[in-house]
């Protein structure tokens, strides 16, 4: 059997509507008028939750395959639970997400808020990069209308493919009042996820996921509807400016571990990285030459900030490393993928003093 479209399932609705007034036997209320239901923008990328799967490949697939306006006609019941409206920006596997991609989002979704074209924004997304789009997003979006990020671990035509029904969850939450004002949240498998804290942590599995150090925001299924079990209104959220040219400045990341060699770091800046994050091990440490090379770097204006390869805890100033002397900033509780957005949107934004940085990354607890 076919999917109900939107247009079956409003004639289902006019229908029963119409068998329940004939039913009615009490008087009517015509001033009881139904509220009009939210309107949410779906913004297609591609990924998984686009992709299909040829039927003589065993577990290849191509990301990226279906519209978003298919993908929507897809979900049952979607259109009982908003108004939709399907756009596709990209059809992209999320591991060739790139500033472009980046800031056309960002400026629709902008518009479609500042136009009161929309109460609600829902990204289908790959799952490779997606926490980093959810930060990226978190801090350019200005207003407290819900923006969530969705996407699946299972191509669209894989056997229980998750990806209607995480649209479906993200649809109630993007639709839901109480979701304002909490940033941008990734829904995937029945769990709300703050932008700042949320990094996919399986490379196979349904449950992938995760906030490490501060757990869901909260969790939606179809039954129970949206549950929010803590705010995100106390972390830092930036209102940053796009800069002109749609890209963003460059910053590498590079991966400390054993053995280290100042090598990494050089390349970097022979390959005009404005700022460098480290990988780092531990509370975001590295070998003794690669710190020198970061010092050398901060010392010609390069930002250096310190992250950890670590997947859960906080990097902490001046304990191991010199902070304050070396003018490094520390990435607190962000992972190095997100610590290079930050990086990036601050430089743009013009600001490199490390004291002001260490602000910028430092959350209000
Ligand atoms: N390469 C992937 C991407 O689009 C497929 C993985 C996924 O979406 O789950 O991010």
């Amino acid at each position: 059997m076919n999917p109900p479209t939107f247009r079956s399932a409003r004639l289902r609705n006019v229908t029963l509507a119409a068998i329940g007034l004939a039913l009615c036997s009490s008087p009517i209320n015509f001033a009881a008028k139904a509220a009009d239901p939210p309107r949410i923008l779906v913004l297609a990328t591609g990924g998984t939750i686009a992709g299909q799967a040829d039927p003589r490949a065993t577990g290849a697939y191509k990301s990226g395959q279906i519209t978003g306006e298919q993908l929507v006609a897809s979900v049952p019941g979607l259109g009982q639970l908003a108004k939709l409206n399907a756009e596709q920006i990209s059809s992209i596997g999320s591991q060739d997400m790139n500033d472009k991609v980046w800031f056309a989002l960002a400026r629709r979704i902008q518009q479609a808020f500042d136009k009161d074209e929309a109460d609600g924004v829902v990204i289908t997304h790959g799952t490779d990069t997606l926490e980093e789009t959810a930060f990226f997003l978190d801090n350019v979006i200005k207003g407290d209308k819900p923006v969530v990020i969705v996407g699946s671990m299972r191509p669209a035509t894989a056997v229980s493919a998750d990806g209607p029904s995480n649209i479906y969850e993200a649809v109630q939450v993007a639709a839901d009042p109480r979701s304002r004002g909490r940033g941008v949240m990734a829904v995937l498998n029945d769990k709300i996820e703050g932008a700042r804290a949320v990094t996919k942590t399986n490379t196979t599995s349904l449950e992938t996921f995760n906030s490490p150090i501060s757990g869901p925001i909260g969790y939606v299924d179809t039954a129970g509807g949206v549950r929010f079990m803590a705010q995100t209104t106390g972390l830092k959220r930036g209102n940053y400016a796009l800069p002109s040219g749609d890209q963003l400045p460059r910053v590498a990341i590079v991966y400390s571990h054993a053995n280290m060699d100042a090598i990494p770091i050089e390349d970097a800046i022979s390959h005009g990285a404005k700022g460098i994050v480290l990988a780092g091990v531990g509370d975001g440490n590295s070998s003794k030459s690669a710190i020198d090379a970061l010092e050398a770097a901060a010392k010609k204006g390069i930002v250096v900030v310190r992250a950890t390869r670590v997947r859960s805890g906080f990097v902490t100033r001046n304990v191991e490393v010199d902070d304050d002397k070396n003018g490094f900033v520390v990435s607190e509780d962000l992972n190095p993928q997100k610590a290079r957005v930050l990086t990036q949107l601050l430089i743009a934004n013009g600001m490199t003093a490390p004291g002001d940085m260490q602000k910028a990354f430092t959350a209000t607890w």
